[in-house]
């Protein structure tokens, strides 16, 4: 231990006055705690010069706080992609909406799941007869949806990206997935399923009801992550839907046990 004494000029004495009653601290550990920021400083320097010198080198990115939930959005659904395929492929709970789904559209029509995660629904939607294209952002359920459902075509692509690379399609659904997208998004991507779906075609949603965002945070091979859900109540949908040239068409068939958990299915139609 050491011992340091020191000598004050009477203005440096006022300013170590004002700071321990400021601070309500003795004056040897606010002294000491004054040496060890000093220390931080310069640890500091090391770690932003390096940090400035890799933004020179182009080596860094930026991300913004939206891009940043997105991203532990899409970690998520890849480190369970394998027991959601375990789960929902041996879980016919949706075969039922899907099924009234179909009964609206006419022959093997062309359907486009929109976040089909590991392809359950295609799978289902392909055994009625439908050609089917599923897309999600999470590659791992992507990769898992090629291996577990032949019958359909598969792309990773992020709903903001979506094209009209697959032609027109009779029907879409988006089944508990647009809840990731936030009420300021969504014009984009209905504008962009609107592009591609044709004249009369159908475009179920399932959603969670309510108002705001719910924050889920689980633990998944011990990392924690947080995913973002909005909740829209059935007129907040219409009034999006119809901004983006779809009819509310009636509410989709949903089993009992989804609905409890405050799960709706709507059916809107492309206006002709
Ligand atoms: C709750 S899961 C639903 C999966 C499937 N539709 C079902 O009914 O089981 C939500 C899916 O939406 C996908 N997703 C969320 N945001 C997305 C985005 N911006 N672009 C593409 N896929 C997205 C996720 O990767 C995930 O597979």
């Amino acid at each position: 231990m050491a011992i340091v004494s020191l000598r004050l000029n009477k203005n440096e004495e006022k300013i170590l006055k004002f700071l321990t009653d400021y601070f309500e601290e003795d004056k040897s550990t606010l002294i000491k705690e004054i040496v060890k920021e000093k220390y931080e400083d310069i640890i500091d320097r090391k770690y932003i010069a390096a940090f400035e010198a890799r933004e020179d080198k182009g080596d860094v990115q930026f991300f913004t706080a939206k891009e940043i939930k997105k991203n532990a959005t899409k970690q998520f659904y890849d480190l369970t992609a394998e027991e959601t395929a375990e789960k929902w492929y041996n879980n016919p709970v949706l075969m039922p909406t899907i099924q009234e789904f179909v009964s609206l559209l006419n022959e093997n029509p062309r359907v486009l799941d929109l976040g089909c995660g590991t392809g359950h629904d295609c799978m289902r939607l392909s055994s009625l007869g439908a050609e089917v294209v599923g897309i999600d952002f999470s590659a791992e359920c992507i990769k898992i949806a090629r291996e577990r459902c032949k019958a359909a075509h598969f792309e990773v692509i992020d709903f903001f990206e979506l094209d009209d690379r697959f032609g027109l399609f009779d029907g879409v659904i988006a089944y508990a997935s647009l809840i990731h997208v936030a009420p300021s998004g969504l014009p984009t991507i209905l504008g962009k399923v609107a592009n591609i779906i044709r004249d009369g075609g159908f475009f179920e949603v399932i959603m969670k009801n309510g108002t705001g965002i719910k924050e889920i945070t689980s633990t998944v091979k011990g990392i924690e992550l947080t995913r973002t859900a909005y909740l829209y109540n059935r007129s907040n949908l219409v009034s999006h839907f119809s901004s983006s040239g779809f009819l509310f068409f009636r509410k989709g068939y949903l089993d009992k046990s989804l609905v409890e958990k405050d799960w709706r299915c709507y059916i809107f139609r492309k206006r002709k």
